[in-house]
């Protein structure tokens, strides 16, 4: 049965939720399995083969729990590994992020784009090529930000500190005339408002949950593995500590939710 089989949706930690939200409005009868990585958070740092390995891990996790497709909502798990992901699961629908660049070459005056992604997702061939291809004419100004990912893994999204923490990044790519911010990692859409308080009221920022959502819609629906009916459901698994994870998904989504964790088999030792 199509809705006992759910759309796995994956991160390193929670930032993946900013997209599960935007997947939950799009299909509310779907059934979502959410898995955080969060032995592993943060992937920014670490090199492509371990990124693989755990994209790779949690792919088949997936495949085991008789999933019907995976979102990868991680910039930089889906531009080191998408492209393995597909071919070690050629039956599954596979579907990833990309920071939003095209939609900023069509929205910017200034010709001058800022994004804010993690060292990994700037430094990746795939996020040179959708540059190359989407964006030829504009000055694209690429700013690492690991410490907003920290940050919001400890469900610090708003308050002094937040707002100290996007200050200087945000001012050095407006100084620098980008008159619209990418958010092209996932975690950020959680720190929103505070960016959007240091960028100024008329900057656009960008993130992908909605389109990626009806990418998916689409995908299902071709296949006719739309679910469309039914209460739908959440379920969220981690590598890490499931009660930490309840209470930051709790706090970010606004509602309580519960967490379990992933069997040791999927969860993997070795780090870098
Ligand atoms: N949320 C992820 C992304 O979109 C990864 C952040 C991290 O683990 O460093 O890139």
């Amino acid at each position: 049965m199509l809705s006992e089989s759910p759309i796995g949706v994956y991160d390193s930690g929670v930032g993946g939720l900013s997209v599960l939200r935007a997947i939950r409005d799009a299909l509310p009868h779907e059934p979502l399995l959410y898995v955080a990585d969060s032995a592993h958070v943060p992937y920014g740092e670490k090199t492509q083969a371990f990124v693989e390995r755990r994209a790779c891990a949690i792919a088949d996790y997936f495949v085991s729990q008789g999933a019907r497709a995976m979102v990868v909502a991680c910039n930089t798990a889906t531009a080191a590994a998408i492209a393995l992901l597909r071919k070690r699961h050629p039956e599954l629908i596979i579907i990833g992020v990309e920071p939003a660049i095209k939609p900023a070459a069509h929205l910017t005056h200034s010709g001058v784009v800022g994004v804010f992604a993690t060292t990994g997702t700037l430094a990746s061939p795939k996020f040179a090529a959708l540059v190359q291809r989407e964006a030829p004419e504009v000055r694209i100004l690429l700013r690492p930000c690991p410490e907003w990912v920290r940050l919001v893994e400890q469900g610090v999204v708003s308050g002094p500190e937040a707002a100290e923490a996007v200050r200087a990044p945000v001012a050095e790519l407006r100084e620098a005339g980008a008159d619209v911010l990418v958010l092209g990692c996932t975690h950020f859409p959680f720190l929103r408002d505070a960016i959007q308080d240091a960028a100024g009221p008329g900057v656009p920022l960008l993130e992908t949950g909605a389109p990626v959502s009806r990418w998916l819609r689409h995908q299902l629906q071709e296949r006719g593995m739309l679910v469309e009916h039914g209460s739908g459901s959440l379920h969220l698994h981690t590598t890490g500590d499931a009660p930490a994870l309840a209470r930051l998904a709790s706090q970010l989504l606004g509602t309580a939710m519960t967490a379990d964790t992933v069997p040791d088999a999927w969860r993997g030792t070795s780090s870098a």
